[in-house]
């Protein structure tokens, strides 16, 4: 058996796997699904471990905070109602120890939420992050304390029949994803032009 670790250069599968359906099917997401996925946020890195993300959710089996979640929703988002369970995710933006500005709140909400979403992946469920909502309504609805601030919405679940969604909404689901070139992305040494 070799003692030396594998040095693999191959992008993760769970990173591979990760996408953001808009079809989702009726198949339910539990409590214990979403406690998983909060767990794994929980875990994520953060400027001086100050943690400053909060999450509120709903299942879809709690139907009124489920539809109060959805009601934040911004209508080109309406598929998201489909889904199994939602979730705005919310930064703390001051910093604990003296209440000055955390920059680096919404960074590391991105970052609990990149944790969130992998962990969806590995479960087999499928998460599609939204800024398309309405942050104020969310603020006053969902009783968002002051010194917080929403930052974006998630959509949980089983991925459903692209079909069953309007168009244009079919055509992007059943679209190649695309990504810029690594080369437009990281540069070495210093800053590139284009
Ligand atoms: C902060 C954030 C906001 C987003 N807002 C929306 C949105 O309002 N509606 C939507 O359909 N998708 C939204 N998306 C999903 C992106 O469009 C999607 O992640 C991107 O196209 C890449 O596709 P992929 O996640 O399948 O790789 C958002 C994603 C993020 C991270």
């Amino acid at each position: 058996m070799s003692t030396t670790t594998e040095k693999s250069t191959a992008t993760h599968t769970l990173i591979e796997s990760r996408w953001s359906p808009r079809a989702f099917s009726n198949e339910p997401v539990s409590g214990e699904q979403m406690e998983a996925l909060f767990e794994a946020a929980r875990w994520a890195p953060s400027a001086m471990n100050e943690q400053p993300w909060r999450f509120i959710y709903a299942t879809r089996e709690d139907e009124a905070a489920f539809e109060k979640l959805g009601s934040i929703l911004l209508e080109g988002n309406s598929w998201a109602r489909q889904a199994g369970a939602l979730f705005v995710s919310i930064a703390k933006t001051g910093y604990d120890y003296d209440g000055s500005p955390n920059k680096h709140a919404w960074h590391d909400v991105g970052l609990a939420t990149g944790n969130l979403l992998l962990q969806a992946t590995g479960m087999g469920l499928h998460a599609h992050m939204m800024g398309g909502f309405d942050a104020a309504k969310a603020k006053q609805a969902l009783g968002i304390p002051e010194g917080f601030e929403a930052v974006a919405m998630g959509a949980v679940g089983y991925v459903g029949d692209p079909e069953s969604l309007p168009e244009p909404l079919r055509t992007r689901e059943l679209a190649p994803r695309q990504r810029k070139p690594l080369n437009e992305l990281a540069f070495k040494g210093e800053w590139k032009q284009q």
